[in-house]
């Protein structure tokens, strides 16, 4: 498999946003493990009834759970010329596991404050119709309601976009998920990017580092 792309940062760093843009730049197709966990849900699925314990209190998926769904995933056809992660790894377990299936080229760590992230997880919206994601303040449809990519009126909020459990996604971030960047640091392969900053000027850093 050609080399695959992690995009990194913490809950409501803006990587479900940025990934659009870089899927276009570069052909890979996205893989995020939150959105996969919410559809196997949907599906009611087994594995999805699981996930739905942890996701609704903010925890993390046990690593096994999540190993296996990548392993699948990555025996699809579109991912033989590498794919873009999104939201995994998120452990030092998950990272050993994926250097023994995928080679990295890069990760793209998405640098926001914690002060700014409740606002951004409590004002989301995502589209029914296409998963393009929005924001009461930061980025509303251009018409109230209405996708402004698809045009379907089934506006979404995620079950865990509420103020206590995003807390708990912050403090499992910085118990199990931050460390990797260290991790990645010693690899050579971990970038920064500025995400405090408007989604227009995140998406430029971004494609300049690709
Ligand atoms: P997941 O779905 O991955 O959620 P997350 O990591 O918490 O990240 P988010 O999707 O909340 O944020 P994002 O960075 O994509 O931000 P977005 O672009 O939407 O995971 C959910 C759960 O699944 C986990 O808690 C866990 O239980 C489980 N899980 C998933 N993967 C797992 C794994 N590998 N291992 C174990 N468990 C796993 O933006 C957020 C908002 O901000 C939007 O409204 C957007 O419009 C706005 N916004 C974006 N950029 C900007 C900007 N620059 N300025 C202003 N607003 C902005
Ligand atoms: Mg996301
Ligand atoms: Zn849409």
């Amino acid at each position: 498999m050609a080399s695959s792309i992690v995009l990194f940062g913490p809950p409501g760093a803006g990587k479900g946003t940025q990934a659009g843009n870089i899927v276009n730049l570069t052909g890979k197709p996205q893989i995020s493990t939150g959105d996969m966990l919410r559809a196997a849900l949907t599906a009611g699925t087994s594995l999805g009834m699981e996930a739905k314990v942890y996701m609704d209190a903010g925890q993390l998926v046990p690593d096994d759970v999540i190993i296996g769904l990548i392993k699948e995933r990555l025996t699809q056809q579109d991912a033989v010329d590498g794919v873009l992660f999104d939201g995994f790894p998120r452990t030092i377990p998950q990272a050993e596991a994926l250097s023994e299936i995928a080679e990295l080229s890069i990760v793209i760590a998405i640098e926001v404050p914690d002060n700014r992230i409740v606002e951004r997880i409590c004002g989301r919206y995502t589209c029914g119709g296409c998963d393009a994601v929005f924001h009461d303040t930061f980025n509303p449809t251009a018409t109230e309601g209405v996708c402004d990519l698809c045009g379907s009126t089934q506006m979404k909020r995620r079950a865990d976009d509420n103020e206590a459990t995003v807390l708990t996604r912050l403090a499992a971030y910085h118990a199990q998920t931050a460390p990797l960047a260290d991790w990645y640091r010693q690899r050579d392969l971990f970038i920064s990017v500025n995400g405090d900053q408007d989604i227009e000027k995140v998406g430029a850093e971004i494609s300049a580092v690709l």
